[in-house]
């Protein structure tokens, strides 16, 4: 592979554009400056290569320098709460943050995260994730992130970033990039054509950037044939020159593979530094001995640790940061001192206003007082063993309220469905019923027992070094666990009042259950964390309307999307392209059960008037605005016409000029999440940035906008558009 020489790193610097204006990044850079000065190589080395694995009490760690107060820096997991710790928060997973359509408690989500991070003395909280971004309905890690709709993830990630850092955590952005699934991650290339690219699997990212992310971490596959880790184009190219990254690059855990070339590409740090406790270093006294001998420049080895140190004094880690406490499960497991303060809150308004309603035939919710109740299914209730039996959540056993792997935190309880139902049953009289098996017949007799059946069911996932149920991360299937069908049915055929919860990683196929005609409701509640029956009960009992709406598409067939894990070497041509999730629909005109964006209320909403404002953009436009700077805004006012009080996530979608490139049908590029009392109307509004309305030239390798019609719609759903309008370009 060839690589930049220090002339054209020194081109690089000089020709910086700083697109970051969230923080700032230029003292923190000032006093990096300085601190580097001081130190001699062998410290510096010591910065960029960690420990080695299990050498430390975190995850990562680096080695201290005390002349210039840089303690040993601690990198922990992950995306939805401290790993291996106690007395911390089990946050929703990425995937119900994503559905709340809710800026807010995205944004108090990442506090409450970068809060719980710093009271450890953790300094790099490994997340948020919109890698894999999700085109892979089975991938098995998709429910860490927010999206497969680079839009709604882009957002979610730079207001999750803006959250943990504002704590004074560094966050960090992976997986960078094309890590789509879980099945030959460590071999396998992404081969993403370069516009869809910039289109999709980049855009979170660069959202991450302009948020001004301390830290990004590169992906264990390939891209176009070579390590992402090792990739120059990828990492120097478009990550630092392109998007203007000031932060710097870590390797996934054991993702370098040369000395030499991951330098080169622009890797900052190389972690867990060793290969899993082998000892062996590809940088420590490699890099060393490569700087010496002239191999690698001085300059390339100095820009990593300025970008170290830099991300460190950006979030003010230099001033009275907590030591690492003893609580990390790897230091004897004590448990540190209690940090969760009052994230329950949080916590439970994800696992309420992250669950999307998609069926509720009659009203039959909310639930009324009923008399009787039958509540049906192991999903009900909290693994007998614990919520934390299985290592790293490693089994689906209980109710599915996360999925496993290294992006998982300790439970420090888990409020179970069954539970909170209870409580609620016994302010209301309401006689409970129970089957907590799987077991059709006796699902059956339950429901047969009272006038009312709710039961659970699930879909599990995670991360490829764990095997749960003969799935080695990716999903086996898109039907849901333990024959979930079958109890449906067994219990529809018993209840003509019937009601689905589920709890899912990602889409189901749910045209079995569709088919009963005494299932009357379907709730989604998908991965909702430590509040789990609590968020739930909120939206059974109508103390909340629901307010979710679906952060991908839920198909009738699994041969209906676009792309699918890769059997063979798992290598992967994109050959989706642009057509990921609901622009696959869309293009090839398939009907989806619940379309992207759906989710229903205990009330309802009008939408009414459209106003864009320019409705005809100046010719210079496009040439005279930052790509995030707001060109257009389009207003419309949503009315709560219904009967009692909801909030409602209205959606923005653009369908691009025909002068484009062939391009998706309408893509979400705005929302608005509002409450409404019964009877109000409100006025949403949707900034556009420029690069909301651009599509990503090939040729001048640029964001350019089409001249010509664009079309705006304003909507309950990518399919409920309810008020459109032409803004001329
Ligand atoms: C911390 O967690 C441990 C283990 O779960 C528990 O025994 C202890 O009571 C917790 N401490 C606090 C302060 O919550
Ligand atoms: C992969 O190669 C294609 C074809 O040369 C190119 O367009 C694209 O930009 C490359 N992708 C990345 C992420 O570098
Ligand atoms: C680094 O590259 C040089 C050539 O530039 C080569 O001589 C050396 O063996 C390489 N070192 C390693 C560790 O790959
Ligand atoms: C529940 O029943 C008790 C006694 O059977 C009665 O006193 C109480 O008012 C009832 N509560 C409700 C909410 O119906
Ligand atoms: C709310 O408005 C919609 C659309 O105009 C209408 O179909 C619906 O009946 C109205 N709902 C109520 C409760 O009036």
């Amino acid at each position: 592979m060839k690589h930049l020489g220090s002339a054209s790193l020194l081109a690089i610097s000089a020709t910086f554009r700083t697109v970051v204006a969230d923080v700032d990044w230029t003292t923190a850079y000032s006093k990096a400056t300085t601190a580097l000065g001081k130190l001699t190589n062998q410290e510096k080395i010591g910065i960029v290569t960690g420990t080695g694995w299990e050498k430390g009490p975190c995850v990562g760690n680096t080695s201290p320098v005390a002349k210039i107060g840089l303690p040993s820096l601690c990198l922990q997991d992950g995306p939805l709460g401290v790993r291996y710790a106690q007395n911390v928060s089990a946050f929703p997973a990425g995937i119900m943050a994503g559905s709340t359509w809710d800026v807010d408690l995205i944004r108090e989500r990442g506090v409450a995260m970068g809060e719980e991070a710093k009271g450890l003395g953790i300094h790099v909280l490994l997340g948020p994730v919109s890698g894999p971004l999700g085109k892979n309905p089975r991938g098995g890690r998709n429910w860490e992130g927010f999206s497969n709709d680079p839009y709604l993830a882009g957002i979610a990630m730079a207001e999750t970033i803006k959250g943990m850092q504002s704590a004074g955590v560094q966050a960090n952005a992976k997986h960078y990039i094309g890590n789509e699934q879980e099945k030959f991650r460590g071999s396998a290339t992404a081969n993403i054509p370069d516009r869809v690219n910039h289109e999709l699997y980049l855009w979170p990212f660069a959202d991450a950037v302009k948020a001004g992310v301390a830290s990004v971490m590169c992906s264990y596959n390939r891209v176009n044939g070579t390590y992402v880790c090792e990739h120059e184009g990828a990492l120097e190219g478009v990550l630092k020159r392109e998007l203007g990254f000031r932060g710097w690059v870590v390797s996934d855990w054991g993702a370098q593979h040369t000395t030499n070339g991951s330098a080169f590409a622009g890797l900052d740090m190389a972690m867990p530094g060793d290969g899993f406790g082998n000892n062996k270093y590809l940088w420590g006294e490699s890099l060393a001995t490569a700087v010496s001998s002239g191999e690698i420049p001085q300059s390339r080895l100095d820009d990593m640790v300025t970008r170290i140190l830099a991300s460190y004094y950006l979030v003010g880690q230099d001033k009275e940061y907590p030591s690492v406490q003893g609580w990390s499960s790897w230091n004897g497991g004590k448990g540190g001192p209690n940090v969760q303060g009052d994230h329950k809150k949080v916590a439970r308004a994800i696992a309420r206003d992250g669950i999307v309603l998609l069926k509720n035939e009659g009203n039959i919710l909310p639930l009324k007082k009923p008399k009787s109740l039958a509540i049906v299914g192991s999903d009900a209730i909290v693994n007998p063993s614990g919520p934390n039996a299985c290592v790293d959540r490693g089994c689906n056993i209980g109710t599915l309220a996360m999925g496993w792997g290294s992006g998982t935190a300790e439970f420090p309880y888990l409020v179970g469905p069954l539970d909170a139902i209870q409580a609620q049953a016994k302010l209301d009289n309401t006689t409970i019923v129970s089957s907590i098996t799987d077991t059709p017949a006796e699902g059956a007799t339950a429901a047969a027992a009272a006038d009312t059946a709710i039961v659970f069911i699930n879909s599990h996932a995670g991360e490829g070094y764990i095997v749960v149920e003969g799935s080695d991360g990716d999903r086996l299937t898109l039907s849901p666990a333990h024959n979930g069908n079958d109890l449906v049915r067994s219990v529809a055929s018993s209840n003509p009042n019937t009601i689905v919860v589920i709890h899912s990683v990602g889409p189901l196929i749910l045209e079995p259950i569709l088919s009963f005609p005494s299932v009357k409701a379907i709730v989604w509640a998908g991965l909702p964390g430590q509040e789990s029956g609590n968020g739930l009960a909120d939206i059974l009992y109508g103390k909340t309307s629901p307010s979710g709406k679906l952060p991908y598409t839920i198909a009738r067939r699994d041969e209906d999307y676009g792309g699918d894990v890769k059997g063979g070497n798992g290598d992967d041509e994109y050959s989706e392209g642009l057509y990921v999730d609901y622009r696959y629909f869309d293009k090839r005109g398939i009907k989806p059960r619940f379309e992207f964006g759906f989710g229903l209320s205990y009330t309802t909403f009008t939408y009414s008037g459209l106003e864009i404002t320019p409705s005809t953009l100046s010719p210079s436009i496009g040439l005279s605005s930052d790509l995030y700077d707001t060109i257009v805004t389009v207003t419309t006012a949503v009315t709560n016409n219904g009967t009692v009080a909801g909030a409602e996530a209205a959606q923005f979608y653009v369908s691009l000029p025909s002068s484009a490139p062939e391009s998706p049908v309408r893509q979400l590029r705005g929302f608005k999440k509002v409450m409404l009392g019964v009877g109000e109307s409100k006025t949403v509004k949707f900034d556009l940035r420029r690069k909301d309305l651009s599509y990503w030239d090939v040729v001048a390798q640029q964001w350019v906008m089409a001249k010509g019609e664009y079309t705006v719609w304003v909507g309950a759903s990518s399919r409920d558009l309810r008020v459109s309008g032409v803004l001329r370009g």
